[in-house]
């Protein structure tokens, strides 16, 4: 069977492959560092064996919640932010029809998402779209007290617990956060509500493969066993090839193009469902590497869309970029160019051909334009878009981020600089214990 591959032939205009093969000892010692949980950030390794470890008693259990929530509910809100959030709608977007809300005879829920912004007016639209309709409710918080995510369980429970009966609404909410600590832990076990835990070794961005993500996953009617198998067989490639293995090839070689002054990679799709991948991804690289005042700036654009609107700036602006296209070599539907009699389009040449045929051509002379101009281009390509190449897809990058990290020798697992903006909205809006911060902030305006 075929596997998630990597070309990276489109860089050597840029970069030697002598100097990318020089990685293969250091890659090795950061993998032993992975596996031994030797290394920086070793409080946060447990992602590393989940795909392996996850049993069929914990998935079956996920497919039974998920069965539950999918019979009582149109809708299903899913409550949480960044890591809290991101791999779910990657996987649910990804596999999703392209105008999943708009299908009738629905055999799953429509998943909706909360608490990953703070905007008042989706906040009110959310809450008018719920108020009629059968809803339930995952909230997921690690820490359980991030301001969106708990803002906005406070008003869809009281939504739900003003709509049904106490019993009724504590049917409704799943709560996923930390085995014994945080508000969203009290309230749950005040409350009786049906609980998950995200293990205290996985941070939020590596938690796709927990239930954080498995369970709206298999809510949006997604095989979640196929996931997993998906990413346990990339856990098993990437031990078995080590530094030769393609997640490996990946850190090697977008630290060389670091090296060289390549300072930001824009991940790039041919295929709008995979924009929230690149999404998840941007967040696990950027918080992975960004720190120190070191780190490639992750970027995305959704091809041939954006071409329109960041092609002139990736063919001829700043000379700072790398791309990464992330690349479908099947199209799961087949759509054919028609004849038109009167050819005022003059697309009768690609009479018989197939839409995706036509994708391909533009992502190849894309690619050719690209480095052409300066811009060295790196091709993951899984042979189809289902559940178990993105699971494979999910855990290459997430291996290949604590290679990479490492290589760049910083923590790929903690980010301080989160808290930073957290200390100044706390102040501006007077929290309590923070009173010598709003003095401090208020001075400054
Ligand atoms: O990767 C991370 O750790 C963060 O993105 C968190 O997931 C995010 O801030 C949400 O935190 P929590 O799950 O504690 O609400």
């Amino acid at each position: 069977m075929e596997n998630l591959r990597i070309n990276i032939t489109k860089t050597f205009d840029f970069i030697s492959e002598r100097k990318v093969q020089e990685y293969k000892n250091e890659v090795a010692s950061h993998l032993k560092a992975l596996y031994e949980k030797t290394g920086r950030g070793n409080d946060y390794l447990g992602w590393v064996n989940l795909p392996s470890s996850i049993d069929d008693a914990q998935l079956a259990d996920i497919e039974a919640t998920a069965v539950g929530l999918r019979s009582k509910s149109d809708i299903v809100v899913v409550i949480g932010i960044g890591g809290s959030y991101l791999g779910a709608r990657a996987v649910i977007d990804a596999l999703s029809n392209s105008f999943d809300h708009l299908l009738t005879n629905r055999k799953n829920p429509v998943v909706v998402y909360a608490g990953q912004n703070i905007n008042e007016d989706y906040t009110a639209e959310l809450l008018d779209l719920l108020k009629d309709k059968s809803f339930s409710v995952i909230v997921i918080s690690k820490s359980g007290t991030t301001t969106e995510p708990a803002l906005a369980f406070r008003l869809l429970k009281d939504l739900l617990e003003s709509k049904y009966s106490a019993e009724e609404a504590k049917a409704r909410i799943v709560a996923i956060t930390d085995a014994n600590k945080g508000a969203l832990r009290t309230l749950a076990g005040q409350k009786g509500y049906k609980t998950y835990v995200i293990p205290n070794d996985v941070g939020g961005r590596y938690s796709v493969l927990t239930p954080v993500g498995l369970l709206p996953i298999a809510v949006a009617g997604i095989d979640i066993r196929a996931l997993v198998k998906g990413a346990h067989d990339m856990e098993k490639i990437t031990a078995l090839e080590a530094e030769n293995s393609v997640a490996a090839t990946y850190a090697a070689v977008r630290n060389e193009l670091y090296k060289i002054g390549k300072g930001t990679e824009i991940m790039v799709n041919y295929q709008p469902k995979l924009h929230f991948v690149a999404e998840w991804w941007k967040q696990l690289y950027g918080e992975s590497e960004g720190k120190e005042n070191k780190g490639i700036f992750p970027a995305a654009v959704d091809f041939s869309t954006d071409l329109h609107s960041m092609g002139q700036y990736i063919q001829e602006g700043v000379r700072n970029i790398f791309e990464t296209v992330l690349t479908v070599t099947n199209a799961s539907r087949e759509v054919f160019v028609p004849k038109d009699e009167a050819d005022l389009d003059g697309l009768n040449f690609l009479v018989g051909k197939r839409v995706d045929y036509v994708n391909k051509m533009a992502e190849l002379g894309t690619q050719l334009a690209h480095v052409d101009g300066g811009v060295p281009n790196i091709k993951i390509e899984i042979p189809e878009l289902n559940a178990y190449y993105l699971g494979q897809l999910l855990y290459f990058f997430e291996i290949a981020c604590g290679i990479s990290g490492y290589i760049l020798d910083v923590n790929p697992f903690d980010q301080p600089g989160v808290e930073a903006y957290k200390k100044n909205m706390f102040a501006l809006l007077e929290k309590p214990g923070f009173e010598k911060e709003t003095a401090a902030i208020k001075a400054k305006l």
